[in-house]
């Protein structure tokens, strides 16, 4: 595990845009797993500076987000696909047709086995990028009994419908389900960069990075994977 520690959150977001950006470069049909939420906003919108700027090219890049709203469809608002759209993909030279989430309007079962036979399709993630919830969440894989395995849908805990109620108008709009890659999905990639700013996550961090690794904490076992990255302030 490496672990950087970043000043702030602007230059953590650098730091992870760097990453990102040297994964590109160096295997330029990379796979990157993408996050959504308020940590990867800095790094991505670095990343359209980067391209903006001819250093970066996204035309051979593929992307597998992490999670979707059960319910919401792209071009819902607060949908993750509208989310990648417009912090990332629509200001990229990526093609959108590489670009995948899962999706939030088909049942259960069809859009969680659509995603795992698209996943498997991809060759596997090469880079995965994640955000940590503040019960120690990845994806939408919360605090369980059992770390989960494959795409899967999942019934939010309070503690996230509340965190992510800013998102949305009122708490009662948040959805109460969501379809996300599993841990064994997750673990899977090639290299995993984990972000974390703010006081807020400095719990869910050390129990995450220190801590048992037990399915109550979903981040813990991250410390089993041979190649992280975690940039933290
Ligand atoms: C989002 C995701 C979630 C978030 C986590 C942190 O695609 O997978 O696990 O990364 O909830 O969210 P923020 O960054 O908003 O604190």
């Amino acid at each position: 595990m490496r672990v950087y520690c970043a000043k702030n959150y602007k230059e953590a977001s650098t730091l992870a845009a760097d990453l990102i950006a040297a994964q590109i470069l160096l295997k330029p049909d990379s796979v990157l797993g993408l996050a959504t939420g308020s940590t990867p906003i800095g790094a991505y919108q670095r990343l359209i500076a980067k391209y903006e700027a001819g250093e970066l090219d996204f035309s051979q890049v593929k992307t597998m987000n992490l999670d979707e709203y059960r319910g919401l469809d792209g071009e819902n608002p607060n949908g993750y696909r509208y989310f990648m759209n417009h912090q990332l993909f629509d200001h990229v030279n990526i093609k959108k047709e590489n670009t995948n989430v899962p999706d939030g309007k088909k049942d259960p079962t069809q859009a969680c086995g659509e995603y795992d036979a698209k996943l498997e399709r991809t060759g596997g993630i090469d880079l995965q990028l994640l955000g940590l919830g503040h019960n120690g969440h990845i994806g939408f894989n919360e605090p369980a009994e059992e770390f989960s395995k494959t795409t899967h849908c999942v019934d939010l805990s309070e503690s996230t419908i509340e965190a992510n109620a800013r998102f949305f108008d009122s708490e009662d709009e948040v959805p109460r389900q969501a379809y996300t890659m599993g841990i064994k999905n997750i673990m899977t990639a090639k290299k995993i960069l984990l972000v974390a700013t703010g006081e807020a996550k400095a719990d869910a961090l050390y129990k995450s990075l220190y801590g048992p690794i037990t399915p109550n904490v979903p981040a813990s076992i991250l410390q089993l994977h041979p190649d992280l990255t975690v940039v933290a302030d």
